[in-house]
């Protein structure tokens, strides 16, 4: 083969170019790359102006990027690109807590609060107490896990969106589980919200024809010292966007039971938090670092 390039060719002539010296996982990641993307071009046929259309697309989309809205991720949230990566990095065995996606309206540092108190600062919403237990898979109580929790209001939106009209730190907190592993808050019902689409993405999405919804759930990160992080939501399973969530979050592990109990407690919703052990060799990629 000569080194010039042609259709034919065109992933060796990309490929053949990699140094030696490149470190195996570069290399691996890199031609594997170049290989589907050429074969997904010669397969669509994709013409000079699509090309154009998919340069402007990615450009806008970083330009949409600011220090709190991130247009990549929301993209690669409604390719299941992220859903993806999250399942292969977090492999867990049966009966383990299921990881979904962190989402774009984490805030790290939430307030600290005692078990039992409330985090809907707004007044609005039904109700829902939330408890459960944060345990191994021996059935075990973790003591010292903190269960940092977060969900949009009533109309919504979460207090990041709406920092005129929202307190700070509006349902959100932290809680750091005893003896018992037990976990205990007040919060909201949560409701179903459609993800930001006023940007590129909402664009692809309505190209698609897809809806911007996601259905309703109650974030959790849940670590503690030994165990591994998980990142998830629990689901109401009520909602309708349960079967077309715009992000692909859903597991069936993660619908929980939320039950109508009335009076002042409104809504009760239980779940346990079943942790798996560090696993160190889970830190180092098996063919090294990509740099
Ligand atoms: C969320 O649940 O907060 C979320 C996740 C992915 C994209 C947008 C929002
Ligand atoms: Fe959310």
């Amino acid at each position: 083969m000569s080194g010039y390039f042609t259709e034919d060719n065109s992933v060796d002539a990309v490929n053949g170019r990699v140094g030696n010296e490149a470190s195996p996982r570069v290399q691996k990641v890199m031609t594997s790359l170049v290989h589907h993307l050429h074969d997904f071009v010669k397969d669509v046929e994709l013409t000079q102006q699509e090309w154009e259309l998919a340069i402007d697309f990615l450009t806008r989309t970083g330009k949409t990027c600011t220090d709190t809205r991130q247009e990549y991720i929301l993209l690669s949230d409604v390719l299941g690109l992220s859903m993806l990566v999250d399942a292969i990095g977090n492999r867990r065995p049966a009966g383990a807590t299921e990881n979904t996606v962190l989402g774009p309206f984490y805030v790290a540092n939430a307030p600290i609060r005692d078990m039992g108190d409330s985090i809907s600062l707004d007044g609005k919403g039904e109700s829902c107490l939330f408890e459960g237990r944060v345990i191994d898979l021996d059935g075990n109580p973790v003591q010292g896990a903190m269960v940092d929790v977060w969900s949009d209001n009533a109309d919504g939106f979460y207090d990041v969106q709406q920092p005129e009209l929202q307190p700070k730190w509006n349902n959100r907190g932290r809680f750091l589980t005893g003896a018992d592993g037990s976990y205990g808050f007040v919060g909201i019902k949560p409701v179903s919200y459609p993800i930001p689409d006023d940007g590129p993405v909402g664009e692809l999405l309505a190209a698609l024809h897809r809806h911007p919804y996601r259905p309703a759930h109650m974030h959790f990160l849940v670590t503690a010292p030994g165990h591994q992080k998980i990142v998830t939501h629990i689901f109401t399973g009520d909602d309708v966007y349960l079967g077309s969530d715009a992000v692909f979050g859903v597991k069936s592990s993660l619908i929980a039971n939320f039950e109508h109990i009335g009076g002042k407690t409104g809504w009760r919703a239980s779940f346990n938090f079943v942790m798996v052990p560090e696993d160190p060799s889970r830190l180092t990629a098996s063919d090294g670092p990509i740099s």
